[in-house]
């Protein structure tokens, strides 16, 4: 790996480091080097003013998204769910989408792999959202998702719909179509008054966080993910 990159596991932007590595702020092995392409491997003891520098393979997190923030990397004018994580690694994205007016589980991933296999309809990740909807809901609606749901462009594929209240169901899909929680609702008559996403895969958002706020995933909740896109974990 260069020099580089390894020192920005410091949580500093590749060019932060590469002016540290010049400046002969950087040891490797306890000799300074300001060659920022110096290849170093995993064992070499890299500092940067006297801080071990260490192999940090992918990042991940959960943030609980509020209303009115957008789930973008970044945005000229509006606040992103990646603004809401202090200095946020460069390669940092989110793992799919919620609606500006959604609320709930964000996942946030540096690996992009990760990302691109969870969203993607080969592996029929499900996601569990509450939706708080107008009109009463009874057991034909529930057959109605369990059938599968026509919508102008396709059909939905069948989803579970457990009722919870008179207006409030959890419903669980396993498609990630644009506004597709909403439009399900919305035809069947009971439009979408609120929505907030519970879980991805066995990932559940935590009730400790408020929204707006946000933690890295614990081990077991990474391995989770890693299974559920069938990958092997890298770190
Ligand atoms: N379905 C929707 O309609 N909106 C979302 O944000 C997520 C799922």
């Amino acid at each position: 790996m260069r020099l580089d990159k390894r020192v920005t596991a410091l949580g500093l932007t590749r060019t932060q480091a590469k002016k540290m590595i010049a400046q002969g702020a950087v040891s490797v092995n306890g000799c300074v080097e300001k060659d920022p392409g110096a290849a170093v491997k995993d064992t070499d003891d890299v500092r940067v003013q006297g801080a071990k520098a260490t192999v940090r393979g992918h990042v991940h997190y959960m943030v609980h998204k509020p209303k009115g923030v957008l789930t973008a990397t970044r945005d000229g004018r509006e606040k992103t769910v990646v603004d809401l994580i202090d200095s946020p690694p460069r390669d940092l994205g989110p793992i799919g989408r919620l609606d500006k007016d959604v609320t709930g589980l964000v996942l946030l991933t540096t690996d992009g792999q990760l990302a691109h296999r969870l969203i993607s309809p080969r592996f029929e990740v499900g996601k569990l959202y509450r939706a708080h909807v107008e009109g009463a809901l009874d057991e034909s609606a529930v057959q109605a998702f369990a059938a599968g749901i026509p919508l102008k462009d396709f059909t939905a594929r069948p989803a579970k719909l457990t009722l919870e209240g008179e207006s409030c169901a959890l419903v669980e899909v396993c498609e990630g179509k644009y506004h597709q929680v909403k439009r399900m609702f919305q035809a069947i008559g009971h439009p979408v008054v609120e929505l907030e996403r519970l879980r991805i895969s066995d990932v559940w958002l935590d009730k400790n966080l408020a929204p707006g706020e946000y933690r890295e995933l614990t081990e077991e909740e990474t391995a989770l993910l890693y299974e559920a896109a069938g990958m092997k974990q890298e770190n």
